[in-house]
């Protein structure tokens, strides 16, 4: 199963694909989890990366597509990914066709979860991630145990640095011109499938069984 999550920032895409990733036992791909953790390593890419992430701005297109389809290439993708945050262009998209077609093979799904911009603002204030894995919780919505904790590795969380409300309302303007054009693109591919990303975080989930189960 080859899934790509849609949906703005903060819509929700990293959490359900998570939670996808542990029930049919793919690996979650999420291109900002990569990034971040360049970051944290202070690598080469990191340092690129960060210039673009602070602003809010897409890390160009050069610096993405051969990283995924790497990462892509490793045994354990070999029985499907579900891909967050990647394709976030055009170019991106095409370049995941292209390079799915050479060794035969395509996308089954690309799921939209559909969150309208005034939402996004407040879940992302009281989103907090794991320094350590990725992990993603809401102060409100989606708690840990104990607070400050990840539940899953026992790592510190904290507020993402892309996450102050200017930065994520340019993230949600550069969202609009370049990324929603893949709902497009992947309806035109015939695998364009929608869901309500306002409900609960559980309800979001069993939509997305739903589909990829009918
Ligand atoms: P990335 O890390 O991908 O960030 P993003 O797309 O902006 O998306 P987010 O991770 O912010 O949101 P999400 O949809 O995963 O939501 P989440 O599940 O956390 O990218 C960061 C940056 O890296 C980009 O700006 C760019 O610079 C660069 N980059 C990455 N990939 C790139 C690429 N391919 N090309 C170029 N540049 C790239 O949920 C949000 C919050 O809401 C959480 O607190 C969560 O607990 C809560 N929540 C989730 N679902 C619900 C629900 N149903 N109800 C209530 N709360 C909920
Ligand atoms: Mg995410
Ligand atoms: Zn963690």
């Amino acid at each position: 199963m080859k899934i790509v999550m849609l949906g703005a920032p903060g819509a929700g895409k990293g959490t359900q694909a998570k939670m996808i990733s542990s029930k049919y036992g793919i690996p979650h791909i999420s291109t900002g989890d990569i990034f971040r953790a360049n970051i944290k390593e202070n690598t080469e890419l990191g340092q690129k990366a960060k210039e673009y992430m602070d602003k809010g701005l897409l890390v160009p297109d050069e610096l993405v597509v051969d990283l995924v389809v790497d990462r892509l290439a490793q045994d354990d993708a070999k029985k499907g990914y579900v891909l967050d945050g990647f394709p976030r262009t055009i170019p991106q998209a095409e370049a995941l066709t292209a390079a799915l077609e050479k060794i035969g093979e395509k996308l089954d799904y690309a799921i939209d979860v559909d969150v309208p911009d005034e939402n996004i603002i407040s879940r992302m204030s009281g989103r907090r991630a794991c320094v350590n894995c990725g992990g993603t919780y809401h102060i409100k919505y989606n708690p840990t145990k104990k607070e400050g904790v990840c539940d899953a590795c026992g790592g510190e969380l904290i507020l993402r640095d892309d996450d102050k409300p200017e930065t994520v309302k340019q993230r949600l303007t550069v969202y609009h011109e370049q990324t929603q054009p893949l709902i497009d693109y992947y309806t035109k591919e015939g695998i364009l499938k929608e869901v309500d990303g306002t409900v609960d975080l559980d309800e979001v989930f069993n939509s997305i069984v739903e589909i990829l189960e009918q």
